[in-house]
């Protein structure tokens, strides 16, 4: 398979927080019954983030981690990182960006560029184009770049968005001799369209949503991103014929997974995109291709959804999360074959873009370690999760509890004096 670009993910570390509550308590909590959340959505635990926990430690943590891979000879120096992003939708401060609190953390060098961007949850793929093109353009002089997804998904309490909360982060070290993941850069399709389908006033630290409606613009987005995507690839990367299916040629495809039930909706939604444009079966009714869909939704989509089963939604990095669990299982079997990826965050702005998975990716596959921190988590009761509420992301608690001594991160969230925010290593 040929390689579109020789600049992508070279490490990727996932944190998530240690304490989970099990969606079948909070099914009986809130008197839904819980094959709506287990079956209609598709999650049975969420993430929940202690007080001692907000989107800086989660990305200082998940940062550390992709530093650390490859072993004492295989790690990277955080004096090679030129350039540092941190996108969250849950940030601290409205000026102070959270990636300064990582930077010291990671102990970063002071000549690293340094900054925050939000676009909802497509922070993370905004971050890691602009990562990959700074080093295409040449202005990085050889050194990579370092980017994180970290949020907490917070909604109010017994909203329809309760269930679909969640928290973790994502740390991908870009680099122009990547290990993980060569991007195919500029094949992406794009779709930008100014909707009110989720957004969070300066003043909550709780988003609203129009729940129904936020569906329609990702599935609307997907289509418009997705055939900008395919249009450039019949001819161009894939030398496709007009009348292929692009979807056939991706060995897996991830979305953005905000309940993993939205995979298989997006999914649906892609088929028909590429069965419409596709002449030779055009003249098949959406329904007659269902058993189809279903095959290619078990091959390619499902083996990236087990970790957002768990985690629940991580906005910026819910695809990435979805990376980290297929390649964790998968890596070894995709080794040499392109895989499609496509985010959205609301507002909105979405981009369906591919990459092909490296040799390299197996060996560090080991070192995610996504099924081991899941394992170790603890389960939270409703109580103790509507005690958290509050906390975390805004609580700006002046001395939250300290981690307990089992906490497997390296850094956390001492509190906050003199309105300054303060973050310890363990
Ligand atoms: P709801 O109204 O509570 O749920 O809200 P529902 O009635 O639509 O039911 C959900 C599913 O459960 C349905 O499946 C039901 O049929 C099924 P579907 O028909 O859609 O396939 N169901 C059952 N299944 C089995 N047994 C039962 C049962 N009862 C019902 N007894 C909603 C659902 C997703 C709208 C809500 O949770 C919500 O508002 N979530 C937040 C918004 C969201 O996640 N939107 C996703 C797209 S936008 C996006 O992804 C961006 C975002 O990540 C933010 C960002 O960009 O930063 C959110």
């Amino acid at each position: 398979m040929k390689r579109g670009s020789n600049i992508g993910i070279d490490r990727l570390g996932v944190y998530v927080p240690d304490r989970a509550l099990p969606l079948r308590d909070l099914a009986a909590a809130r008197s839904v019954p819980p094959e709506k959340l287990l079956e209609g959505l598709g999650v049975h635990h969420m993430a929940v983030a202690p007080a001692y926990e907000d989107c800086v430690t989660l990305a200082a943590n998940a940062g550390a981690r992709a530093l650390a891979m490859g072993g004492t000879a295989g790690r990277t120096d955080p004096g090679e990182i030129g350039l540092l992003i941190v996108a969250t939708e849950t940030a601290v401060d409205h000026a102070k960006p959270a990636a300064i609190f990582v930077h010291e953390l990671l102990g970063l060098p002071p000549s690293c560029r340094t900054y925050e961007i939000k676009h909802a949850c497509y922070g993370g793929t905004a971050a890691l184009m602009v990562a990959a093109e700074w080093i295409a353009s040449g202005v990085g002089r050889g050194r990579k770049a370092l980017v994180i997804a970290s949020d907490i998904a917070k909604y109010p309490p017994r909203s329809a968005g309760e269930p679909t909360q969640g928290a973790g982060a994502v740390a991908m070290v870009i680099s122009g001799d990547p290990t993980v993941l060569a991007l195919d850069l500029g094949l992406s399709g794009v779709h930008a369209a100014n909707v009110h389908d989720f957004w969070r006033p300066l003043d909550r630290s709780q988003a609203l949503v129009d729940g129904k409606y936020s569906l329609d613009c990702y599935l609307t987005a997907l289509a418009g991103a997705f055939q900008e995507y395919r249009s450039r690839a019949i001819g161009t990367a894939f030398q496709l014929e007009a009348e292929a299916v692009t979807s056939d040629h991706l060995a897996a495809i991830l979305y953005h997974t905000p309940f993993p039930r939205m995979a298989w909706k997006a999914h649906r939604v892609l088929a028909e995109e590429d069965w419409r444009s596709n002449p030779r079966r055009a003249a098949k009714l959406p329904a007659d291709i269902e058993p189809e869909v279903r095959a290619s939704y078990a091959e390619k989509v499902e083996p990236s959804l087990w970790a957002a089963q768990a985690v629940g939604n991580t906005y910026t990095a819910s695809l990435y999360l979805c990376l980290a669990a297929l390649l964790e299982r998968q890596a070894d079997r995709l080794a040499g074959r392109r895989i499609g990826m496509f985010s959205y965050g609301s507002g909105s702005c979405a981009e369906f873009y591919s990459g092909v998975v490296l040799s390299g990716a197996g060996a560090l596959a080991g070192e995610i370690g996504l099924a081991a921190m899941l394992e170790r988590r603890r389960s939270v009761s409703v109580a103790e999760y509507e005690r958290h509420l509050g906390s975390g992301a805004l609580g700006g608690e002046a001395s939250p509890d300290l981690p307990p001594p089992d906490f497997r991160g390296a850094f956390f969230y001492r509190g906050t004096s003199d309105d300054r925010r303060a973050y310890s290593p363990v």
